[in-house]
């Protein structure tokens, strides 16, 4: 397929919020793990979040900044490859391109609606989704009086249904991730036929370290190793 000057870009620009949306659920696992120390670890990880003030709302707009120019790119190019008409030449090329994207487009579409619900569950803790209406209330932290995040996340993972919508978010986590890494590459001009199996390998490990890291924190609460 014949790319044009403003698809390169565009596809650049995938490829740049991809990469930050990536170092972010890196980063959000890294900071999620705390919950394994106890109370003292999670809630003094979101106690550090929450202290950084205004900063918190700047990070908040560019992140939906991200989010937004991603899907928006995102559903543009999968209209333009269900539309554009095969050649000849390139039937075979085509096909998988659309399935590749089509797939994609479904993955990236189900996680936004899990980032909804996840939002709503411990951002603004809408009563109505948490179960056993897990708010974080206050605890003692050092002397101060700081949200029990680990309480809410331990609460609300002590639901079966909760914990069934995260492992099932986390599965098309994977799955975006899992071709979304290669994707990257291959944008980025990274790939050639001796590399590209190899970088497909190196997209599936990394999506699947993040599956594991993910799902362990429902899956270990849940069958009560991690106790408050
Ligand atoms: C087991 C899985 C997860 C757990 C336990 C978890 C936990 C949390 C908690 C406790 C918060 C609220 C932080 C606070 O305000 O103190 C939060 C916020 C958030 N999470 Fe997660 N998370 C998980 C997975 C994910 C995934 C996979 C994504 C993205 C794909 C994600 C995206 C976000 C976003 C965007 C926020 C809002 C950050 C903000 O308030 O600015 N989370 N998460």
């Amino acid at each position: 397929m014949l790319l044009t000057q403003s698809s390169v870009g565009r596809k650049l620009l995938m490829a740049a919020t991809g990469l930050i949306l990536v170092l972010f659920v890196v980063v959000h696992l890294l900071g999620n793990s705390s919950i394994f120390i106890g109370p003292s670890g999670i809630n003094a990880y979101a106690e550090h979040l929450h202290s950084l003030g205004p900063l918190v709302w700047v990070f908040r707009l560019v992140m939906l900044v991200v989010i937004a120019i991603h899907i928006a790119l995102g559903v543009q190019l999968t209209l333009e490859n269900q539309s554009a008409r095969p050649l000849a030449y390139s039937v075979k090329e085509n096909l998988k391109a659309t399935f590749s994207s089509r797939t994609m487009i479904i993955s990236g579409l189900v996680l936004l609606a899990f980032i909804i619900y996840h939002l709503l569950q411990f951002t603004v803790q809408l009563p109505s989704i948490t179960p056993f209406g897990a708010k974080a209330h206050l605890t003692e932290l050092h002397g101060n009086m700081v949200p029990n995040v680990f309480t809410m996340v331990v609460t609300t993972f002590h639901s079966l249904f909760v914990t069934l919508v995260y492992v099932v978010g986390m599965i098309f986590l994977f799955l975006h991730l899992g071709h979304g890494v290669q994707s990257f590459f291959q944008t980025l001009g990274l790939t050639n036929d001796k590399t590209f199996p190899g970088i497909g390998v190196f997209g599936k490990v990394v999506a699947f370290v993040l599956l594991l890291g993910y799902v362990s924190i429902p899956l270990l609460i849940i069958i009560g190793a991690v106790n408050g």
